[in-house]
């Protein structure tokens, strides 16, 4: 069996060296943070020294015990027991069991618990975004930014829950009704990533459960504590109404619980986010078995500046989208295309406002930028920084490790590489941004579109005509196309994705919920007579 790492690091794709990682010896229940008393309310969240990874409307989990670690300053928080394969078979039998109970709850009433979802994040907001600065290393406002993403998402979920069906199509036989059903397609299986603990989940979770699909989710074992905390909250509310807990199942677990789901044929669709080469082993997988996956891949996201953008929207749209999430946004932008007549005035303004940047603990409120949230992505920075100088490139600003603990660099801007610089190319999760000057519209539309990603993209221009340019057929080649605005932070009423080696799907809004469901053309003859289409005579 091939086995794979999983989503354990999102665009890092060092499996070994990921998952040496997370079996780091199980810390001294003495020395975790969840016993010191300024963290007391992880308690408030569920969460003890030793946690149960598996959830199927019991807590459970045999596998092995993964302490999670700060990344600010690389100390234990607890541990979570992942699944062993025999959870995983036990859980997704549950999953199928549970989803036959669901699949006959009218939609409307699906949605009347997924509303009550939302109200218990709502609580729980401040305990759970203080878990994701704490666990996955993004500042608090980030944090309690994507939580309110899967409360959002809830909330349209609800409206979607009375809206969603299919057109009823006129026939071209007398006394005949088509009619487009849409039905759950059963289970939806969910492996997100370290980098959006909470809102990808939400994304796929509300949508799924009110199409009427039962979920079985996998997090990424760094941030095993946040997929537990959550999964406490949506079970609580499941439990509360008589809804069998394994609707939502959790299966904290690694490669090969990962691999098991991609080949499984009782997962009716696989949403994987992760890296490319990670997504394309899972898509092979699930094709092989003729499944269907939905896959959010690697960016390699630019903004384009034009000689008559306003440059007061450029420089704090560029410093949000290269730097927050410490670059460790799939929408974070590291091409930074400038047209040679601003290039200088912006990299100038720009250095000025990356010093601007208060360097700090997650959880403090003046914080704008934290650490990075392995060790392995630091190595990743610094070899991508390595390579940058190699190939022709400046360090303007950054560029080093902090000396302080965690895993903490410098946000960093690059200048002079060629567009076509391998590692411009290459999308390295972490906050460096690449500036480059070029000339033309033509020049600035098709250097966005070369890469062999395509999730966002972005122009600051007030020129009409380009901005339809933009968005045309010889534009962007995006799944985000943004105008005056940075490449991070979409709303969730669209449908979130992206082209290319991004991996084609769509989650979210708009009406992505049809990739959770199945279509049937369903044709009914309500008269004695039996014409055939196409006006066939077959007697
Ligand atoms: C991701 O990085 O995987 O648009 C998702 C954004 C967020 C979602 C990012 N709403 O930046």
């Amino acid at each position: 069996m091939q086995h794979l790492s999983f989503a354990l690091s999102r665009h890092i794709l060092l499996g070994k060296r990921i998952l040496a990682s997370c079996k780091r010896p199980a810390a001294f229940m003495s020395t975790l943070l969840i016993n010191q008393p300024q963290y007391a309310w992880l308690k408030d969240l569920g969460l003890k020294e030793e946690n149960e990874g598996v959830y199927n409307g019991i807590w459970g989990g045999r596998g092995e015990i993964v302490t999670t670690y700060c990344p600010a300053n690389a100390e234990p928080i607890a541990s979570v027991r992942q699944a062993s394969l025999e959870d995983y078979e036990e859980t997704i039998k549950k999953a199928k069991e549970a989803w036959k109970i669901w699949a006959d709850v009218p939609a409307p009433k699906r949605g009347e618990i997924v509303r009550q979802i939302g109200d218990a994040l709502r609580k729980k907001i401040k305990d759970l975004g203080s878990l994701v600065s704490l666990e996955m290393g993004k500042i608090f406002v980030e944090s309690a930014g994507e939580v309110q993403e899967y409360i959002d998402v809830c909330d349209y979920a609800v409206g979607l829950s009375r809206m969603i069906g299919g057109p009823v199509l006129p026939s071209e036989r007398p006394g005949h009704a088509l009619i487009e059903q849409w039905n759950p397609v059963g289970l939806v299986g969910i492996i997100t990533a370290f980098n959006f603990p909470v809102a990808v989940y939400g994304w796929n979770n509300a949508i799924a459960m009110i199409c009427g699909n039962a979920c079985l989710w996998k997090g990424a074992p760094t941030t095993s504590l946040i997929s537990v905390a959550v999964t406490k909250i949506v079970a609580k509310v499941l439990e509360d109404n008589k809804v069998p807990g394994a609707v939502c199942s959790l299966i904290c677990g690694g490669a090969d619980i990962g691999t098991a789901m991609a080949r499984d044929e009782r997962v009716g669709l696989l949403s994987f986010t992760g890296s490319t080469k990670v997504g394309k082993q899972v898509a092979l997988m699930v094709q092989e078995r003729f499944g269907r996956s939905l896959l959010e891949l690697g960016g390699n996201n630019a903004i384009v500046v034009f000689e008559d953008a306003d440059l007061n929207l450029v420089i704090p749209s560029a410093l949000f989208a290269a730097v927050g999430t410490a670059g460790q946004r799939c929408t974070t932008a590291r091409r930074l295309f400038l047209h040679e007549s601003i290039h200088d005035e912006v990299v100038e303004k720009l250095a000025k406002a990356y010093a601007q940047i208060r360097i700090g603990d997650p959880l403090d409120s003046t914080t704008l930028y934290g650490p990075l949230h392995t060790k392995q992505a630091v190595m990743m920075f610094l070899d991508a920084v390595e390579q940058a100088k190699q190939q022709g490139g400046s360090v303007v600003y950054g560029g080093k490790v902090l000396n302080r603990p965690g895993n903490y660099v410098e946000p960093t801007i690059v200048t002079g590489l060629p567009h076509n610089a391998s590692i411009v190319h290459t999308e390295t999760f972490a906050p460096i941004l690449y500036v480059l000057k070029f000339k033309t519209e033509e020049e600035g539309f098709a250097w966005n579109n070369e890469v062999k990603q395509g999730l966002s993209s972005s122009i600051f221009t007030r020129d009409l005509g380009r901005i339809f340019r933009w968005l045309g057929p010889k534009g962007s080649d995006c799944g985000v196309v943004n105008v005056n605005i940075p490449t991070s932070g979409a709303e969730i009423g669209g449908a979130f994705g992206g082209e290319k080696h991004t991996g084609g799907g769509r989650e979210s809004g708009s009406d992505s919920w049809k990739l959770y469901m199945r279509r049937s053309t369903c044709t009914i003859n309500y008269t004695k007579d039996l014409p055939l289409a196409q006006g066939i005579k077959f007697q």
